[in-house]
């Protein structure tokens, strides 16, 4: 039986910084009230013209992480690509990196679940090089929000949150069991689909039922979140999938090095941090700068952390989400 462990992160976001006060030229909304609701003082957001998007900024993340683990691409036997917001509403992105990087013909997977996405890529990915079919896989998870938001004071509740960005890891094959993906713990819940959503364009309300009904009224093909709902659960869920994860692995909340939380809202991540009485040097947050990234997020924060020098060999690595669908879910990993 192997092991996978990441041996190369990178990220990526875009140069086009978007602070508070921008927003409140855009729409009704302002510094104060963003910050105190959710920690965000800026997030980036694509300049048109740049010729990003989500495979784009996807395969800036991915080629850096495969720099960073001593590989070149045509080392790479799979991709893993979770977003919520690909170029195309099909194909994935997936097969967009391995174009973009002219890798050779490997296997592609987009992974759709929207702020758990990451943590479901890595436990994709884990099972493959764990059941021996693969040996060097390339996770990424990238979101184009900006594209997609109601910047009025409409959709001033959902679109303050949301910036764009990508981030990428190279997970290999180890035969030491006592290091890497130690476990995953992945769930889901239907039934609130609705509560945090894009509606439109889709099979049941397609482009030209919204082009013809011509009605500015119509916000489908924009994100709906009812916030309070998302928090009370999310709250709940983090936490459940923190304990399942340490209890599937004899620890206590007093062996984790780091903690990186879903970069959904800077308060949600301090309820987590003192529920379960961590220090501040045990929990990385970095939404203040790019806002919630959705499936880049927890990829983005953990090449963020190890760049800053604050994940180090053998220490005890607890990544954990949640989001739309609701999906949640945990890995723990031996660094
Ligand atoms: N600026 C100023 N005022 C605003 C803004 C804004 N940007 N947005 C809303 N308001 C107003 C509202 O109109 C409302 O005014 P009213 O009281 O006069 O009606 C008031 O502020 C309070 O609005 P709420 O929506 O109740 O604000 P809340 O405290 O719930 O904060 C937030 C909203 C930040 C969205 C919060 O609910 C939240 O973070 N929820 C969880 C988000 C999350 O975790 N999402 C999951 C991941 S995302 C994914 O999976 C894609």
């Amino acid at each position: 039986m192997y092991n996978s462990r990441i041996i190369g992160l990178g990220k990526y976001v875009p140069d086009n910084i978007i602070t508070n006060d921008d927003l409140s030229k855009m729409m009704d909304t302002n510094d104060a009230w963003i910050q105190e609701r959710t920690g965000i003082q800026e997030r980036r957001w694509i300049k048109e013209g740049s010729g990003d998007t989500s495979a784009v900024m996807g395969a800036k993340a991915a080629r850096i992480a495969i720099e960073r683990a001593g590989l070149t691409k045509d080392d790479i036997d799979f991709i893993v690509f979770a977003t919520l917001s690909p170029d195309y509403y099909f194909p994935g992105c997936g097969v967009q990196i391995q174009d973009i990087l002219d890798m050779p013909t490997v296997g592609a997977l987009d992974i759709r679940n929207q702020c758990s996405g990451f943590i479901y890529a890595v436990s994709v990915a884990d099972q493959f090089i764990k059941t021996g079919m693969y040996n060097n896989i390339l996770v990424i998870g990238a979101e184009y929000h900006s594209g997609g938001l109601d910047k009025s004071t409409r959709g001033r509740s959902v679109s303050v949150i949301f910036g764009d960005g990508a981030g990428a890891a190279v997970m290999t094959r180890t035969e030491d069991n006592t290091i890497g993906v130690l476990s995953s713990h992945l769930h889901s819940e239907g039934k609130h689909a609705e509560e945090l959503v894009v509606e439109g364009p889709s099979i049941r309300h397609w482009v030209p039922e919204i082009l013809e009904a011509n009605n500015e009224e119509d916000t489908s093909y924009y994100p709906y979140m009812n916030g309070q709902f998302v928090f009370k659960h999310a709250v709940v869920r983090f936490s459940e999938a923190i304990v399942e994860g340490l209890t599937a692995n004899n620890l206590q909340k007093e062996d984790i090095d780091m903690l990186i939380p879903h970069q959904a809202n800077l308060r949600i991540s301090q309820f987590i941090q003192k529920k379960f009485g961590l220090r501040d040097d045990q929990v990385f947050n970095n939404i203040q700068k790019y806002g919630n990234t959705t499936a880049a997020s927890v990829i983005i924060a953990l090449t963020e952390a190890w760049e800053e020098g604050k994940i180090n060999d053998g220490d005890t690595v607890v990544l954990a989400a949640f989001g739309s669908g609701f999906t949640w879910g945990s890995v723990i990993m031996k660094w």
